[in-house]
């Protein structure tokens, strides 16, 4: 497994919801250090749940997901947790920015939750908040943003711990084009110049074009789409 260059490496993933209704079987996905892939497809095809799973949040039926050689199968929860919390970072479809603490403390967390430096955690955080744009609301809370700001506090908080795997739901669904543009080359360059794995879900072409990758999940996974 040491073997593997990949940082993500998913093979053969099945996965049916009750109904019993089958969202995917056999799916494969191998994504390399510095890599952004997208991933694309109808609503209700199981985007979300397919990036729950890497995320250890949901389970799959069937196959195996390997996170920078340690499999995910093999670990308990408690595994798992730290696993999640050490090498995995999370833009969730809605956002889960926490109302109670501030925008600085919202950022901090990934970090405060590994090393108890808060010193450090938050003048990372407040780095991560200038780069997304948002340097002088650090002190602020969740109520006191749109949408479009909310998603550039999550950004910032799945980036803020040098995450292993980044993953993302719609990052940039509720914002304009250009801010949508700006957000989305800061996320690729964290990718690229982490070195970390990307794996974002997207129903918007402009977000996909800054993918190394586009892939539609469908029955049979993950398909390779090549062009426009
Ligand atoms: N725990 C569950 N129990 C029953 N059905 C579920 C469960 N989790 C997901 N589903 C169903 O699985 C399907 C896939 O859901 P998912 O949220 O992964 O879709 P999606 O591709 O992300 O859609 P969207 O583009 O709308 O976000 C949906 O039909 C959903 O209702
Ligand atoms: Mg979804």
């Amino acid at each position: 497994m040491a073997d593997n260059p990949m940082l993500l490496a998913v093979k053969d993933l099945g996965k049916s919801v009750p109904g019993p209704r089958l969202l995917f079987r056999t799916l494969d996905l191998d994504v390399a250090p510095g890599e952004l892939v997208a991933i694309i497809g109808e609503s209700g095809v199981g985007k979300s749940t397919l990036l729950n799973i890497l995320a250890g949040l949901d389970e799959a039926d069937a196959g195996r997901v390997v996170i920078d050689g340690i499999e995910l199968g093999a670990l308990d929860e408690s595994a798992r947790t730290r696993l999640r919390r050490e090498k995995i970072g999370f833009v969730f479809q809605a956002f889960h920015i926490l109302p109670y603490l501030t925008l600085v403390q919202n950022v901090a967390l990934p970090l405060v939750l590994v090393s108890p430096d808060t010193g450090v955690a938050h003048a990372r955080a407040q780095a991560m908040l200038k780069a997304v744009g948002l340097d002088g609301r650090s002190d602020g809370y969740a109520r006191d943003l749109s949408g479009g700001e909310l998603q550039r506090v999550a950004i910032a908080r799945a980036l803020v711990h040098r995450p292993a795997l980044i993953l993302a739901d719609e990052p940039t669904g509720n914002l304009d084009p250009e801010t949508a543009a700006r957000v989305l080359s800061l996320f690729a360059d964290a990718i690229r110049e982490q070195g970390a794995a990307g794996v974002m879900v997207t129903h918007s072409a402009a977000s996909a074009a800054i993918a190394d990758r586009v892939l539609t999940l469908g029955l049979d996974g993950l398909v390779e789409r090549r062009g426009r």
